[in-house]
């Protein structure tokens, strides 16, 4: 740790946080903060007003106010890439030419949306989204968060190079009836070409006319789309500048828009705008991305924790955990900082999860007990996402917030240690207004944000994702030459299961 801000921290005394609420009565004021439809509370993690001060210091030795005006500025904050990272233009905010480039992109995805709608592809009942990693996962999350009554399609998102997935996903779909959106930044990745190749397939076999006239191509390389038999009218660009795990709000997010509507696009779009301008405009101290960074590398920075769990208490919100998991350990998982040299502490902890109350019969027991020390994090909406009996949406916020008080106080029981709860265990309350388009749009750009707010802290950059090639590599090199050269245990694997 040689940061002396973070070093400072670390000297600072650790708070208790069975007793940070009687010490401190503002502590509650002092540490939510409402942004638009989200209320952020962090009064249950080991923030004092000291540790606070001390990332207020580390923020300012990182130069975090000029890297956040380099993000927006469209400045090549992707130093080893050489290129901007403009997700917030897609939103309406950033430098103006990219802001100005986003919307007439989003223009021609709509008036493509509105020929759907009017029937320029004839019948179309299915869509079947095929992509991976940001690919997928923005528009699954977003589909399956907000698909209330209004959904006027199946949507099937296809991701794995698994044909189990891909059949699975087109079984019942009538394949007339079906659009195929073939999303890839780069279109070439193997297991979304490969997905895609069969799922033209499968029109050829049902004796669809025209396959290829039933693919929109969601994609920064419209050349290569072309070049794989999609028609110029029916490719939807966005800019490079977009990187992969950011790119939802771009044309990636087609699904979404086609399934929920524009005017639902458009709001989602809205509320991360509104995100963006809380974080490039809110002084640190008030600034929601930032202060939950702060948290963060309390836990991973300062105390070593090597995870952080995230529950969603509500369905509606149930793939956010495998969403985060790109954006935070893709991001952040690094082990050199921006000019090349090593990192001198831990980066991102492994973001794990699932949805409540379910994880509280299965993992909690760890969380309450274990000897591994794992901020959590809760997600809940006050609105429910369901008609039924209002006892059900209770029962689930009581449950949620019992939680968060069990980890904080802890219970002792001198007659039988099995039974005593050390407590002081953090978490972090995030309770939305409902799982709105706005709100949600809201949501996941505070993620961004604080993902980069991380990675200023750190020294390091979000941007690129040098980790994920070397095992396409090695694959290739397998397909395109056969098993040779790897290690005994490698080549054993592969002459068992693929007779080679
Ligand atoms: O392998 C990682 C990755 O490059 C992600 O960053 C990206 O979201 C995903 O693959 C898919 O890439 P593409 O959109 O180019 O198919």
């Amino acid at each position: 740790m040689t940061s002396p801000a973070l070093a400072a921290i670390a000297a600072l005394p650790q708070a208790d946080l069975k007793s940070v609420f009687d010490t401190d009565p503002d502590r509650l004021e002092k540490l939510v903060l409402r942004q638009g439809p989200i209320r952020f509370d962090w009064s249950k993690t080991h923030l004092t007003d000291d540790v606070m001060a001390g990332f207020l210091k580390l923020a300012e030795e990182q130069g975090f106010a000029a890297q956040r005006d380099a993000l927006f500025s469209g400045f090549a904050v992707n130093n080893t890439e050489g290129r901007a990272a403009e997700h917030p233009a897609e939103r309406g905010e950033g430098n103006a030419d990219s802001v100005a480039r986003a919307k007439v992109l989003h223009g021609r995805m709509r008036a493509l949306i509105d020929a759907i709608e009017a029937g320029a592809l004839g019948d179309v009942r299915h869509i079947l989204h095929i992509g991976i990693g940001g690919s997928a996962l923005g528009p699954k999350l977003i589909v399956d968060a907000l698909d209330g009554d209004g959904v006027r399609y199946d949507v099937a998102i296809v991701s794995n190079v698994d044909g189990t997935a891909l059949e699975r996903a087109i079984e019942g779909f009538d394949p007339h009836a079906t659009l195929i959106a073939v999303a890839s930044k780069t279109f070439t990745t193997t297991e979304t070409m490969l997905n895609a190749a069969s799922a033209i397939n499968w029109l050829v076999e049902a004796g669809v006319e025209d396959p290829y006239g039933r693919v929109i191509a969601l994609t920064a390389a419209p050349d290569k789309a072309i070049e794989w038999g999609v028609d110029e009218t029916r490719i939807l660009p966005f800019a490079e500048s977009v990187g992969g795990r950011y790119s939802l709000w771009s044309s990636i997010g087609f699904p979404a828009a086609l399934a929920l509507g524009w005017d639902a696009f458009e709001s989602l779009l809205e509320g991360a705008a509104a995100m963006d301008r809380h974080f490039r405009l809110s002084p640190p101290a008030e600034n929601a991305p930032l202060i939950a960074a702060f948290v963060d590398q309390y836990y991973t920075g300062v105390l070593g924790c090597q995870t952080r769990a995230l529950f969603a208490y509500d369905e509606r919100l149930a793939l956010l955990p495998s969403y985060l998991q790109q954006l935070e350990m893709e991001s952040n998982g690094k082990s050199v900082k921006r000019d090349g040299t090593p990192v001198d502490g831990p980066t991102a902890p492994i973001t794990w999860g699932g949805v409540g109350t379910d994880a509280q019969h299965a993992v909690f027991q760890l969380l309450h007990q274990g000897t591994i020390l794992t901020p959590v994090e809760f997600i809940a909406s006050i609105e429910p996402g369901n008609t039924l009996d209002p006892a059900h949406h209770r029962a689930l916020l009581v449950n949620c917030f019992a939680q968060g008080a069990a980890l904080m106080r802890g219970k002792e029981n001198a007659d039988d240690p099995a039974r005593a709860y050390p407590g002081n265990r953090p978490s972090t309350t995030i309770l939305l207004d409902d799982v709105t388009p706005e709100a949600l749009g809201a949501l996941i750009a505070f993620y961004e944000h604080r993902t980069f707010a991380n990675a200023v802290l750190m020294g390091i950059n979000p941007f690129d994702q040098f980790g994920v090639e070397l095992g396409k590599e090695i694959a290739k090199s397998i397909e395109a030459n056969g098993p040779t050269g790897f290690d005994p245990s490698t080549m054993a694997l592969i002459g068992l299961a693929l007779g080679e």
